[in-house]
């Protein structure tokens, strides 16, 4: 049964939100996987906490003049708890927390600690731009915070901020090294590969990251800017990265595949110990098997980073809804879920969020 559509009437570029039918409600919610119409199993939570940032990349939020949520609709700690409570009873197990800028919410580690504490969470990963991180990395940890990725695009300090659009380079190498002082299981590198920028940042990227043990990823330039500058000519594809780090560090080697679900596709030094991984959306979709949902700061469930409908769970979360109606509205999220998001094809439409207000 499809659901039916509400027009959101408050703003023109927000996606249809969807609510459920009524009629849909004879069955156990809670039975049997959060599975699609293509058999993906949904296990994987992004939620973002907050659509505000310190600083302003091109490739995620405009430069200036910023709509950010008003306070009052962005969802608070109890409600996110609730609705966290509800997606581990349907099998969701790992969470990763995002923005916007997560550690720019005040009080994110007691927040942390109490999604730690859901039965079935045995993941909490944390996306960061680093500036607050040496503040906060280790309440982080103590809190729960297992992983993190941190986006570092550039170690070149004017790139930082041609990229970013505001100072404050300095802060996140402190906070990369506080986090790693504190010893996460995992930190990762994210670099957003932009054509005309990146180049020259790759082999100092990968010296960082082979001389610090981290790992390190290149993620190709997604249509997701808010000012909708994208073009495919600006895709630094993960195949040309590859060829660049071969030439300086001799050759990769593809790693076995741990997890079907990441995105990432890690290969090693033959000479050395280094991972580096490439996640390429554009030119390698990897959508046949994501098992990620996600959930915007403001209360809207999300099947897709590309996805045009929303379903929205605020509404539920503010009123009289149950954690049946709930598990309800999640479910039929995932199985309105399409096949890919056909950033290539003809008809792909793109979304009117940028990434900024979806989470990453
Ligand atoms: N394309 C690719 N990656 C992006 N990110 C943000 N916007 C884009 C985009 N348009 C990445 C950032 C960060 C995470 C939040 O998402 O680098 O690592
Ligand atoms: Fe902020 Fe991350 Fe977006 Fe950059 S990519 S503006 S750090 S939310």
């Amino acid at each position: 049964m499809n659901p039916l559509p509400i027009v959101n009437l408050s703003t023109s570029t927000q996606p249809a939100a969807q609510t459920l039918c009524s009629t849909n409600k004879s069955h156990d919610p809670f039975a049997g996987p959060l599975v699609d119409s293509f058999g993906r199993v949904h296990t994987d939570l992004r939620i973002s906490v907050t659509d505000r940032c310190n600083i302003r990349c091109f490739y995620c939020m405009p430069a200036e003049n910023v709509q950010f949520r008003p306070r009052s609709e962005i969802l608070t700690f109890e409600e996110l708890t609730r609705f966290v409570r509800v997606a581990a009873r349907l099998g969701v197990n790992k969470l990763r927390l995002t923005g916007g800028e997560p550690l720019v919410r005040r009080g994110l580690a007691r927040f942390v600690e109490q999604v730690a504490q859901v039965p079935g969470i045995d993941d909490i990963a944390l996306t960061t731009n680093a500036i607050l991180l040496a503040e906060q990395a280790a309440e982080l940890k103590a809190a729960g915070v297992r992983r993190l990725n941190i986006s570092l695009d550039a170690l070149n300090a004017a790139t930082f901020e041609r990229i970013s659009r505001r100072t404050g380079f300095e802060k996140i190498l402190d906070g990369i090294f506080a986090a790693q002082r504190v010893e996460f299981e995992k930190i990762k590198l994210n670099t957003v590969a932009i054509r005309g920028i990146t180049e020259p940042e790759i082999i100092p990227l990968g010296k960082f990251a082979l001389e610090h043990g981290f790992e390190l990823r290149f993620i190709e330039f997604m249509p997701l800017d808010a000012e909708g500058n994208w073009d495919n000519d600006q895709v630094l594809r993960g195949a040309e990265i590859r060829e660049l780090l071969e030439r300086e560090f001799g050759p990769l080697e593809p790693l076995p595949v741990e997890n079907p679900h990441q995105p990432a596709t890690d290969y090693r030094f033959v000479r050395g110990s280094g991972v580096i991984g490439f996640i390429n959306p554009v030119t390698q979709p990897f959508c046949s098997d994501c098992n990620r949902l996600r959930l915007t700061a403001e209360g809207q469930i999300r099947n897709c980073l590309f996805s045009i409908a929303e379903w929205d769970a605020r509404q539920l979360l503010r009123g009289t809804g149950s954690d049946e109606d709930l598990a309800r509205l999640i479910r039929d999220c995932v199985t309105n879920k399409k096949a890919g998001h056909g950033i290539n094809s003809e008809e792909f439409l793109k979304p009117s969020r940028a990434m900024y207000q979806i989470g990453g």
